[in-house]
């Protein structure tokens, strides 16, 4: 089951998904007028800070209640719905920008095709999303009472991909891009909302696993994920998730 949306909650909840982004674009620098495609645009806020520099930038998502939200909010801008796996614009852009969408896509290798035919010849990919033990705790937590409530091939419900930065260079590399900067790194990031922080996180991201069981289960696993958690991600009031991040960018050769 995959995950289910909410523009409104993912706007004010979480909003720091695309705070964050915000200093990926110093690695991205758009220049006036080059041709920029948002690979997983969301809300559309980063692509209209890209706007800003004076590129011109489309953005696409998956998501249709995103893009309706992106385009309300932005109808200067043009946006589309497109699968990352299948994506092609009509002429070669001059970077393929994308903040917090490639966990979601255990394709690595279907979406980077799809970049590269996008990019013209030196153009540049610049990707930031959850790297090699990105939210290591909460999913630990999670699975494992799953586990215990007697769902035992739920790892198979797990829908993200965390690479290694080796792990992501190699396949870049094999697909034709070079890659000139990568980093992992740790961003231990507060969740609003006080005491309701974690299981506002998992309703919002975890919804497509919480899905394969019963209402009643979903509440019991909640708290006891909460209960667990606790020592170590609770402090002051509030919630931390324990995200990691992959930063990299690379060039068409
Ligand atoms: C992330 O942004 O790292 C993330 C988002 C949803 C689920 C898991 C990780």
């Amino acid at each position: 089951m995959s995950n289910q949306w909410n523009a409104a909650l993912y706007d004010c909840q979480h909003a720091f998904v695309w705070h964050y982004g915000e200093s990926l674009l110093e690695w991205l620098a758009p220049q006036a007028g080059e041709h920029i495609l948002d690979l997983g645009c969301g809300t559309g806020h980063l692509t209209a800070r890209i706007a800003a520099s004076g590129a011109q930038v489309f953005g696409i998502d998956a998501n249709p209640a995103m893009l309706a939200t992106a385009q309300q909010t932005y109808p200067h801008l043009t946006f589309a719905i497109a699968d990352a796996r299948h994506f092609q614009p009509s002429n070669p852009v001059d970077a393929v920008f994308s903040n917090a969408t490639l966990h979601w896509i255990p394709e690595p290798d279907a979406v980077i095709r799809c970049v590269y035919q996008a990019l013209k010849p030196g153009g540049r990919f610049v990707a930031e999303f959850g790297g090699k033990g990105n939210i290591g705790a909460i999913a630990t937590a999670l699975f494992a009472e799953l586990k215990h409530l007697g769902h035992l091939n739920c790892d198979t419900w797990n829908p993200w991909y965390f690479p290694t930065v080796s792990e992501y260079a190699t396949q870049l590399e094999q697909q034709g891009l070079e890659v000139t900067r990568a980093v992992l790194f740790d961003r231990p990031t507060q969740l609003e909302d006080g005491d309701a922080g974690l299981r506002n996180w998992l309703r919002m991201f975890a919804n497509g696993i919480l899905a394969h069981v019963s209402a009643e289960e979903q509440m019991q696993v909640m708290q006891r994920v909460e209960e667990c958690l606790k020592p170590v991600l609770y402090q002051a009031g509030n919630w931390t998730a324990d995200y990691r991040r992959l930063r990299i960018v690379a060039r068409k050769i």
